[in-house]
């Protein structure tokens, strides 16, 4: 097999740290046990796992209670528990045009409840004001894209949760491509639910994310099943994290996420370092392209390594099909799962090139794209 050049951090890091491969390896040869469904050692070992891995990400985000975090597969799962397990019908919800289909499309499922969309400028930056504008008497919930998947524009989460502390409605924030990349604390962003992504930034296996939910916020079971507590009921049991986690959990592969978090804390300052600097280079390559148009904010400020491009003449699908054949060089090409941040930067049609860095690139990965869209243009 011919070595990838892997530029698709944003889509998953592929690349894991050491310490996640082996306590995944390790946990699922000896910790494969069903956590809270038995007595026994294998499954009390399980458990344990679990509760360490909740007690390392509430560590991260600043959550004291780590029971209120929720595991789930991914960011789509936790979105869908955090939204559905809200509002109800004739609840008004606010999103932004930043947002991705796992929150646009599940708002727009339901049928009895209206939601505005707060417009971003062309570069993906919202003005925290036109929030505040958007809010109805029967707004139920703010549901915000913390970094986007499309420009890497982040929000300024801290003013928009000053915002819905004013209005008491409960703010969501979608943090699958922030959560390992930029520092988040729930109490000082006043953020009520958090939903991360395990597999991207904070360099657990696939199949890894979750949610967290504020204790004063009121929400329902979205999936129905067994959680290993209150079995004689035919309802879910309340309190967290059984209310809102069915099912058998993957307990080895929150182990390593348990270990990624912990490789994401020790090499923080080094982790942003090296991500600023390879998208500033990434940048700045592309932006010397003379038919290059580089999409989101030409600066490093507040954004994350996500760096959307067109080339002129040339379709973003193919673009990624040479890159991927030719110089093998794996970048994602379209609308990114994102239509509506699309509408916002003018790339509906046909969307962008997204190339995504990560911690695991090198000075020479970014060099090579440029020189193989420089043969492109
Ligand atoms: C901004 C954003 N939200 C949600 C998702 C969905 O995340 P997941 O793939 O973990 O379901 C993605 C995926 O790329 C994303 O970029």
């Amino acid at each position: 097999m011919n070595h990838m050049i892997y530029l698709d951090n944003a889509a998953t890091s592929y690349h894991k740290p050491k310490c996640v491969l082996e306590t995944l390896a390790y946990h699922t040869r000896n910790s494969s046990a069903n956590a809270g469904r038995g007595g026994h050692d294998a499954s009390v070992r399980a458990s344990s796992l679990l509760m360490e891995a909740r007690e390392t990400a509430a560590d991260f985000f600043g959550i004291s209670d780590p029971l209120r975090i929720v595991f789930g597969q991914n960011t789509t799962m936790a979105l869908n528990l955090g939204i559905s397990g809200l509002i109800q019908d004739g609840d008004h919800v606010v999103i932004s045009s930043m947002e991705h289909n796992s929150v646009s499309r599940t708002v727009a499922a339901r049928e009895n409840v209206e939601y505005t969309v707060v417009m971003a400028n062309e570069q993906g930056y919202l003005n925290p004001f036109d929030v505040d504008r958007a809010i109805r008497t029967n707004t139920a919930l703010i549901v915000i894209n913390h970094a986007s998947n499309v420009t890497g524009s982040v929000q300024d989460i801290r003013s928009i949760g000053k915002i819905a502390e004013k209005h008491n409605i409960p703010l969501l924030v979608d943090a699958a491509q922030s959560a390992g990349c930029i520092p988040i604390d729930v109490e000082q962003m006043n953020i009520s639910l958090l939903a991360f992504a395990g597999h991207k930034c904070l360099m657990g296996p696939l199949g890894t994310g979750g949610l967290y939910v504020r204790e004063d916020i009121p929400i329902r079971p979205v999936l129905f099943g067994g959680t290993g507590s209150m079995s004689e009921s035919l309802s879910m049991p309340e309190f967290l994290p059984d209310a809102l986690e069915a099912g058998t959990v993957n307990a080895p592969a929150f182990a390593a996420l348990a270990s990624g978090i912990r490789f994401v804390e020790r090499h923080q300052s080094e982790i942003r370092q090296k991500e600023t600097y390879l998208t500033q280079r990434l940048l700045h390559g592309l932006l010397n392209l003379d038919s290059v148009t580089v999409y989101g904010s030409p600066l490093q400020q507040n954004r994350v390594g996500v760096v959307s491009f067109t080339i002129d003449g040339r379709d973003p699908a193919e673009c990624s099909n040479i890159l991927n054949q030719k110089n093998h060089i794996a970048v994602r090409a379209g609308l990114h799962c994102a239509a509506l941040a699309h509408q916002t930067i003018g790339t509906i049609q046909g969307g962008t090139v997204r190339a995504s860095v990560g911690f695991f690139n090198k000075p020479s990965d970014i060099d090579a794209l440029l020189l193989a869209v420089k043969h492109l243009c």
